[in-house]
């Protein structure tokens, strides 16, 4: 007999080649800004859950309805109780994705938002792209294999038909919680080869990781972090035009889903 650790990882290997093999019923679609949000519940006409999955008090929101085949769960972090702005960032982002697997144990995450991105790279503004990998730079721990940890790299649900009907951007994401770029983030942001820059990527992809839940990144391009306009102005400029380019292409991206087993996407 193989030994413990072989057995449990091939019970886990042989659940998710069946799960693999049904199609996609329950999405949960992460959405860290209202401005962002508010189009994609319009789009799919989503109510807000009168009765929260979530505990008292928190300001998380979910959005849902059916569509077609499918079970959409619109998950935004809220604003944050204190300040009233979008809870933006790894730590709602993270606690969110988290409550809302245990909750509504979704077969597919998408992750959505605006990001930033570098025309060295390809990017341009209103590009929407599907992030291949995720990691995060802002997480800095020189000590051997920590090293490693910060950095937390994980890979986005392989997509390949996906990605060729819709006609998509692939790049790599890079997540911190700075809307800024220090010259030490721009060091790892390089060292992770990335196209995008965002603030929940990673967080979320650590979480769906953890839980063993696929996970797509969906990033509309709203500023150029290696351009010469100041990032917050660039980013402001161009939230509203960017939110419907990313809602277009959320649509599709779960126009797409509907009906297919994840192996199909
Ligand atoms: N979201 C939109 N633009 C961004 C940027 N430059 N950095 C991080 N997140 C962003």
């Amino acid at each position: 007999a193989p030994p413990r650790g072989d057995a449990s990882a091939a019970a886990e290997e042989a659940m998710l080649a069946q799960l693999e093999k049904r199609p996609v019923c329950t999405i949960l679609i992460i959405i860290a800004m209202q401005t962002e949000a508010l189009p994609v519940v319009n789009k799919f006409q989503l109510v807000e859950d009168p009765n929260t999955v979530f505990p008292e008090g928190v300001p998380w929101v979910r959005y849902h309805g059916v569509y077609k085949d499918l079970n959409i769960n619109l998950i935004w972090p809220g604003k944050d109780p204190s300040l009233g702005v979008d809870s933006v960032g790894t730590v709602s982002a993270s606690l969110v994705t988290y409550a809302s697997i245990q909750a509504l144990q979704p077969d597919l995450i998408i992750n959505a938002g605006t990001a930033g991105g570098f025309k060295a790279k390809g990017a341009c503004i209103g590009d929407v792209f599907l992030a291949s990998e995720v990691a995060f730079h802002d997480r800095r721990i020189p000590i051997p294999v920590f090293d490693l940890y910060g950095v937390g790299l994980r890979q986005a649900l392989s997509t390949p038909s996906l990605v060729k009907d819709l006609n998509l951007k692939v790049g790599k994401l890079s997540t911190g919680d700075s809307l800024d770029m220090s010259p030490q983030d721009e060091a790892t942001i390089i060292a992770n080869d990335a196209t995008v820059k965002d603030m929940e990527g990673a967080a979320v992809a650590y979480v769906a990781d953890l839980l063993k839940v696929p996970a797509i990144f969906v990033k509309a391009v709203t500023d150029l972090v290696d351009g010469d306009k100041p990032t917050a102005d660039e980013f402001l400029q161009n939230l509203a035009t960017v939110t419907a380019a990313l809602n277009e292409t959320v649509s599709q991206v779960v126009n797409f889903v509907n009906g297919k087993c994840l192996s199909e996407l």
